[in-house]
């Protein structure tokens, strides 16, 4: 028998787009198209406006986008300033020093509330401390740490110097931090004696030991207390902050100064360094922060439950959040430890009135069902967002009932590592919501979708998606590989159009429907990964002669990684072998890239140049009628392959 909320599920999917809440309108900050008209009348010197009303600096900047040489933008460069005394040293002079920015929860339930004057204290000496091993202006320093506030704290110490910070996300294997640490020639590390989950602890210095990582400083958090091997060129990061300087005036930095880098997956095996500077960054952050979400910082706690090794975590986590004053919720732990509610118990504690979260995560807690939720008053909650990948209508729907009370517009927010910042949504105030579409640009961006030619194609036409303006906060270079960059994003329709690499569809309303990525690159759990970083992987296992990846549409995590493997001769596909294959990708990558599913295959589908056919993979998986199979070098390999699948689809 279906329940309530089942039979209400069903009829709110009849509708197709939700004005915003009366409530919420009444006291929202931006309630009609004004805005976007202003924008679109002068964009550049709208960004302009914002930027010096947004940010302070040491001197304003009185140019907009520098276009003189595309693809490299630069934004505000006349300008100087300092992110990390955007951050924090502003809101402390002002008076806001005792405003908690980030109530931890440690995954045992600890509580930290730490204030603004408590970070700006601690990212002081910590940037002396940086600053006594003589780490400046352009060095790189690599972040492996959990979600705790020690990592606020290393990004914002390496700003204040000019230093680029390099995060790398806590999920993936010291392998990778190793290979990112080399790529980007870093000269520290910051990272923690052990991590956290579900309750037990895992060694992560000692890993990092292990993987042979060759940087001069290694800074540790002592967090589990773990027993932890210390050598030379390693330090306690606590012990370090004792022994610095309290004071350390910020850098008065070029905007275009290098903020960050961000290791992402692109389509070969190597990851793309994607850099970030500091003027038009922070402009798109903090703009996007406050308006996107509606933030009133003196009111509002918020909190976005991603992780701050993703661009999302450094641009909504710590930017955004920081610039704006606003005090955040800051979880360690995973959805379903101790239990499957303890997102919402953190929501009723803390009051959280604005929550932004992956829409993988709403599936799986619909799958978990309405009695966790249940469980607690999530009555403050005033806002809602998703990020990451497309939402289907449902999971947008239960979001809207289950946890926003139907009281909660929703922010579907696209954007990518590469913009800095969100670019496609809807203002909560001003425009309607779509469940499953992203929502229109936003002021100040363009976007068109078109075909392979460039051409717009008409609304409802699928297409790809392209950004025809540039923005503050797009990345500027991919790090020390310029070609690359203009390769990747800026050859297919010109330095001025921005490949994005989704396809999409835009409706008769301007709303844009994202549908997927177009290129190798895979999308699980709204986590970026490369089939060939995965191939490689897989390849280098002594048994594997050759392997193709490919993502499958998957109910939980949107796309789940599926791996066809062909053995070295004398090999046999076994059970042992898919754990075995399974743990070395763990090693290499993270376990975030092992593949759900492997299949053993005497051979893949190739053309007569040798060149893998991912899209009949793909179709093999998803137990569709096989595309055009003309250009195939040998049909038999086909038959094959489903027979392997079917068994294998029996089997589960
Ligand atoms: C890709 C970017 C932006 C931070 C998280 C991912 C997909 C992102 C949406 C959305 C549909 C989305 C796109 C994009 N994506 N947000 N709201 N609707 N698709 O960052 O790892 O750089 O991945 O994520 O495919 O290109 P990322």
């Amino acid at each position: 028998m279906a329940t309530d909320l089942e039979h209400e599920l069903a009829d709110l999917l009849e509708v197709a787009s939700f004005p915003p809440p009366q409530a919420f309108a009444k006291t929202a900050q931006i309630t009609d198209g004004s805005v976007h008209e202003a924008a679109e009348r002068d964009p550049e010197g709208w960004w302009l406006e914002q930027a010096t009303g947004l940010l302070d600096w040491y001197e304003e900047p009185t140019q907009s986008l520098d276009d003189s040489n595309p693809p490299f933008y630069k934004w505000f460069a006349d300008g100087t300033l300092n992110a990390s005394f955007n951050c924090l040293d502003r809101h402390v002079e002002a008076g806001r020093g005792d405003r908690v920015a980030l109530h931890w929860h440690g995954e045992e339930g600890e509580q930290r509330a730490v204030t603004y004057a408590d970070l700006l204290g601690d990212v002081q000496r910590f940037a002396n401390a940086l600053k006594d091993r003589g780490i400046g202006r352009g060095d790189v320093v690599g972040i492996f740490l959990p979600m705790i506030p020690e990592v606020v704290v290393a990004m914002l110490a390496c700003a204040r110097v000019g230093a680029m910070h390099n995060v790398v996300f806590g999920g993936f294997s010291a392998e990778s931090v190793r290979e990112r640490m080399e790529f980007s020639d870093a000269k520290a590390l910051v990272t923690v004696d052990g991590a956290r989950r579900k309750g037990k602890t895992a060694p992560i210095k000692a890993s990092v030991d292990a993987a042979g990582i060759d940087v001069e400083t290694t800074f540790v958090v002592r967090h589990t207390g773990i027993d932890t091997p210390m050598g030379d060129g390693d330090v306690w990061f606590d012990e370090a902050l004792a022994a610095a300087d309290a004071q350390c005036a910020p850098e008065r930095l070029d905007a275009e100064h290098p903020l960050f880098i961000l290791y992402s997956s692109g389509s070969t095996a190597k990851p793309k360094g994607i850099l970030h500077t500091t003027g038009g960054y922070l402009t798109q952050v903090a703009w996007t922060h406050r308006y996107v979400f509606d933030l009133r910082p003196e009111e509002d706690v918020y909190w976005c439950s991603a992780d701050v090794g993703w661009i999302t975590g450094h641009s909504y986590i710590v930017y955004g959040p920081l610039l704006n004053g606003a005090t955040s919720v800051m979880y360690e732990g995973a959805p379903d430890y101790p239990d499957k509610d303890v997102w919402w118990d953190l929501c009723e504690r803390y009051g959280v009135t604005i929550f932004y979260t992956a829409p993988t995560a709403i599936r799986a807690c619909m799958k978990w069902g309405p009695e966790y939720p249940g469980r607690h008053d999530l009555s403050k909650l005033r806002l809602l967002g998703t990020v990451g990948e497309p939402i289907n209508p449902k999971a947008w729907l239960w979001y809207y009932l289950v946890i926003g009370g139907k009281r909660c517009p929703i922010v579907d927010t696209w954007w990518q590592t590469e913009t800095g910042g969100i670019m496609v949504t809807t203002l909560p105030g001003a425009q309607a919501t779509k469940p499953g579409a992203a929502g229109t640009p936003l002021p100040g961006i363009a976007a068109q979708v078109v075909d392979e030619q460039g051409e717009p194609v008409p609304p409802d036409t699928q297409g790809l998606l392209t950004l025809t303006r540039p923005w503050p906060g797009m990345l500027r270079t991919l790090y020390r590989d310029d070609d690359r960059f203009v390769s990747t994003y800026w050859e297919k329709f010109g330095p001025r159009t921005y490949f994005v690499g989704d396809a999409a569809r835009q409706d008769e309303d301007g709303y844009l429907w994202v549908i997927g990525r177009v290129d190798d690159v895979l999308n699980v759990s709204g986590h970026r990964m490369s089939t060939a970083e995965i191939e490689s992987a897989i390849v280098s296992h002594p048994k594997v002669a050759e392997a193709a990846v490919i993502g499958q549409a998957d109910e939980d995590t949107g796309q789940s990684v599926a791996a066809f493997v062909t053995l070295e001769g004398a090999f046999e596909g076994t059970d042992e072998l898919v754990v075995e294959l399974r743990e070395h990708v763990a090693l290499r990558i993270g376990k975030l890239a092992r593949p759900k599913r492997i299949i053993w295959s005497d051979d893949l589908p190739k053309t007569r140049s040798g060149k893998i056919m991912r899209r009949l993979l793909r179709d093999i998986a998803e137990g569709r009628e096989l595309g055009d199979v003309t250009t195939l070098r040998d049909p038999d390999v086909m038959a094959q392959l489903q027979g392997r699948v079917q068994e294998l689809q029996a089997e589960e």
